[in-house]
């Protein structure tokens, strides 16, 4: 779908909420992507070595497998991203709900996308629903979620980018135990961390 050179007003926080809890349990009845027993707040991202995550607006590399991990990782859930991630997307990612966050901006009203102005309507929004939330980037949006995560799903990028400019925050895994590793690739692995009992959500 093309993006309108001219936005029309975006659907914003509290008045579609109903509409977003149809299309949740529209997605549900597509597709069981039971993947956790209970609702949770999960980030997902590919980090460089340095913990590097773009540079220029843009993914500094491209893996299909991990192309193919996310999206079999996140269908059926609610996606939380923003706004300049959502720039770098050629369309909303299906069958899942978009929610792009951003305090100024305006997205043409689609199906499935909703902006959001806050972090707290997102966290309303998420806890009513009976799918997983994931964060999934840019580095603004990792930090702005981070004392809400409870799992992580780092892939780990056997490259050392020059000229990075967006990283995941240094201090995004404390509190965090590692508790799996899945090999996507030869060299490319995500590994999974929990948040221990002792360093709850807030
Ligand atoms: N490696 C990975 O896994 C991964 C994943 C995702 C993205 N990326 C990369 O990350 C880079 C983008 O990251 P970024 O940090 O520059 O941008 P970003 O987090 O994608 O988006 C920043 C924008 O989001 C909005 N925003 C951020 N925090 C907000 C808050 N608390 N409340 C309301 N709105 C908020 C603002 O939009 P407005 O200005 O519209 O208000 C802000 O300008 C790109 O290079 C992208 O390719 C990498």
């Amino acid at each position: 779908m093309e993006r309108s050179p001219r936005p029309l007003p975006c659907r914003t926080d509290i008045p579609v909420c109903p509409i977003l809890k149809a299309y949740v349990s529209q997605i549900k009845k597509t597709k069981d992507t039971n993947v956790w027993p209970t609702f949770m707040i999960i980030g997902i991202v590919a980090v460089d070595q340095n913990g590097a995550i773009g540079k220029g607006g843009k993914l500094p590399w491209h893996y299909s497998a991990d192309m193919k991990f996310f999206k079999e990782t996140t269908t059926g859930h609610a996606c939380v991203m923003g706004y300049k991630t959502w720039l770098t997307l050629k369309r909303p990612l299906p069958n899942r709900l978009n929610i792009v966050l951003s305090r100024q901006s305006e997205i043409e009203a689609q199906e499935s996308v909703v902006v959001m102005r806050s972090v707290e309507s997102v966290l309303n929004l998420a806890k009513d629903s009976e799918r997983d939330l994931f964060v999934i980037g840019g580095e603004q949006v990792y930090r702005a979620f981070l004392a809400h995560i409870d799992r992580w799903l780092v892939t780990e990028v056997p490259l050392t980018i020059d000229g990075a400019d967006t990283f995941v925050p240094a201090d995004y895994l404390d509190g965090f135990t590692s508790i799996g590793v899945q090999q996507l690739e030869e060299n490319l692995i995500v590994r999974t961390y929990e948040r221990t009992p002792s360093s709850s959500r807030t």
